[in-house]
């Protein structure tokens, strides 16, 4: 359809002309002797006006295609790029019949989740997701011609390989060639990428699927993408500043917004002190705030624990009742803090609670000046395990910046958090890398991995947009003996990193250059770019929280020819 054209491209200046368009029925105004059709393509909305000529029966979601004369609208509708004019058919020929859908095609649509992803073909002709994969589609643009322009190249890697330890279950894959074998899918592709810099590619990009088989929440699915980036002879500045380069072109190039660079960074020590969280929200103040100095002397048991913090909401002491007192109570025991105590400035200057009887004179004046507190503000102090009490209170501190307005929404904040450790306990207590287990230690900590591993800080550094943590990565080990190390530090026998890594370590043997990099999460960008914080938005076909995929069906049984093929026999099945 040669001459068709979008109706966003018709205003004023078309009055006169003789048009032909094409879409989806969205809209249909009877008045008897005249039809007013509001006709939906890629692009937007323009009306049609059908004489009583036309002998033809039109239902929403027809898919058509109309000539006529554009003509000046008698009441024009401003919420429309052609709002100011409509389109008198000569002639409308209907391509396709629908019949009624299982939702509202609009905005606003009272559907449940379940039944657009379902129908996702159709929850896909609202604009609003539209909207989404156009800035989807204008990040990824922006990544080829910013990393094109900066040297780098896009290769592609294997989807069907061995388990990269990224920390989540794999999906696997049977092999029919070799039975009882499996394939691993990528959950990244960075033993590839690595590899890529031992086989001198020195600067390599791919925008890549990955696939983690892990617990799902609103910003994570199985079946992700990522824009993955490694590069040879460039030190952690150099890289972040690249980075700080690419957001730039991104958000510019897909909506327009101007971001200022370089980006805050903070160490990851001072993430967890001041905020609580290894990926803050810094739209907004509200620090913690270290009272161990202050309370420590107290009689109450609490304030003798491994840490004791508070966070100040201001303004907040006239409405807390007892429930909300109860209720922070109870999330502390969530996060396994051993307790919460709340205190209240009630006159100018005086601090009420029940906690009081434990605190002389001399620490609620330091209280009162340290945290500079003000009348009606409430403070919340935690006591117990340092993580669990600044994870509690680093939790509190995003629900009340959000529940009180605090938040700057017309604003994105950057921030790179730095200076990981390189190891942490899990909770079964073995250790496990922090970001994975290629991550380079910091050169002056390099002795401590004998005595002390879990003080090892790393070369490691995350990007964290508005408290996403939008992307993260590292320099890398290009040492065989460190590698080697790091695994068995991890639990690794000689055996098991033979059998897993052995093809990775041989590499090592054969000139490796320096390298790191990075990969940032493309639909998370896309999330913080489209203004939705549900990941499934901005996924054409999303997985739903049970990691099914609600359009197809999938995952679904196969055929006992195709297991027989396979060597494989089910022992347990789910329905
Ligand atoms: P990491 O595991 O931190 O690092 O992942 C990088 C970024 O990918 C995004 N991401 C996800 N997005 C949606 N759903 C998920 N399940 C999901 N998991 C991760 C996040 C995250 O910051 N190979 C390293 C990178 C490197 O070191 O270069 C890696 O994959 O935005």
């Amino acid at each position: 359809m040669k001459d068709r054209v979008y109706s966003t491209s018709l205003d004023a200046a078309s009055i006169g002309e003789t048009v032909t368009v094409t879409g989806w029925i969205s809209k249909i105004r009877n008045l008897g002797a005249i039809r007013f059709i509001d006709l939906r393509d890629r692009k937007g909305i323009v009306q049609l006006v059908l004489s009583d000529k036309f002998d033809i029966d039109l239902r929403n979601e027809y898919v058509v295609k109309a000539s006529g004369t554009v003509r000046k609208r008698e009441t024009p509708n401003p919420r429309l790029k052609s709002g100011e004019i409509e389109i008198e058919c000569e002639s409308l020929m209907v391509l396709s019949k629908a019949v009624t859908t299982p939702l509202i095609i609009a905005d606003e649509t009272d559907a449940l989740e379940d039944t657009r992803l379902k129908y996702r073909y159709l929850d896909l002709r609202r604009p609003v997701n539209q909207n989404y994969l156009d800035i989807r589609h204008k990040i990824k643009l922006a990544t080829h011609e910013y990393l094109s322009s900066q040297g780098f190249i896009e290769v592609e890697t294997p989807i069907l390989t061995l388990s990269t330890p990224e920390g989540a279950r794999d999906y696997l894959v049977p092999s029919r060639t070799k039975k009882g074998n499996f394939y691993a899918l990528p959950q990244s592709p960075q033993i590839f990428k690595q590899l890529l810099m031992i086989g001198g590619i020195e600067k390599y990009y791919q925008i890549a699927r990955c696939f983690r088989d892990e617990d799902l929440r609103s910003d994570r699915q199985p079946e992700f993408t990522q824009i993955d980036i490694e590069m040879s002879f460039m030190d952690q500045d150099e890289i972040l500043s690249l980075n700080e380069g690419l957001i730039k072109e991104i958000f510019s190039k897909s909506i327009g917004y101007e971001v200022e660079t370089p980006f805050k960074r903070i160490s990851y020590k001072d993430a967890i002190e001041l905020y609580g969280t290894d990926k803050p929200d810094t739209r907004f103040d509200l620090k913690l705030v270290d009272v161990k100095p202050i309370l420590h002397s107290s009689e109450f048991n609490g304030f003798h624990a491994e840490a004791v913090k508070a966070i100040v909401i201001p303004g907040a002491a006239p409405t807390a009742s007892r429930k909300v007192v109860d209720e922070l109570s109870s999330e502390a025991r969530k996060y396994l803090a051993d307790g919460v105590v709340t205190l209240k400035m009630d006159k100018a200057r005086q601090l009420d609670g029940s906690i009081m009887k434990f605190i002389s004179i001399g620490m609620e004046n330091s209280l009162i000046y340290t945290l500079n507190l003000k009348k009606d503000d409430l403070v919340i102090i935690a006591y117990g395990d340092y993580m669990r009490v600044s994870y509690f209170l680093g939790a509190l501190r995003l629900k009340y910046g959000k529940e009180l307005g605090l938040i700057k929404e017309d604003k994105y904040d950057f921030l790179w958090v730095v200076d990981f450790p390189l190891f942490e306990k899990d909770v079964e207590g073995s250790i496990t890398s922090v970001h994975h287990p290629f991550t380079r230690p910091k050169e002056e900590d390099i002795p401590l991995l004998d005595t002390d591993p879990l003080k090892v800080l790393s070369s490691s550094y995350d990007l964290i947009i508005n408290g996403y943590e939008a992307g993260g990565g590292s320099l890398r080990i290009y040492d065989e003996d460190i590698q080697k190390k790091i695994f068995k530090i991890l639990g690794l026998s000689d055996e098991d990193i033979k059998n897993r890594f052995g093809f990775f370590m041989d590499a090592f043997k054969y000139g490796t250059p320096p390298h790191g990099g990075i990969a940032l999460g493309l639909d998370r960008l896309t999330m913080l770019l489209g203004g939705t914080d549900n990941i499934r938005d901005v996924i054409a076909f999303p997985k739903n929280l049970n990691a099914i995929c609600p359009t197809s069906g999938a995952p679904a049984p196969v055929s006992e020819d195709q297991l027989d093929e396979l060597g494989i026999e089910i022992k347990r099945e789910d329905n």
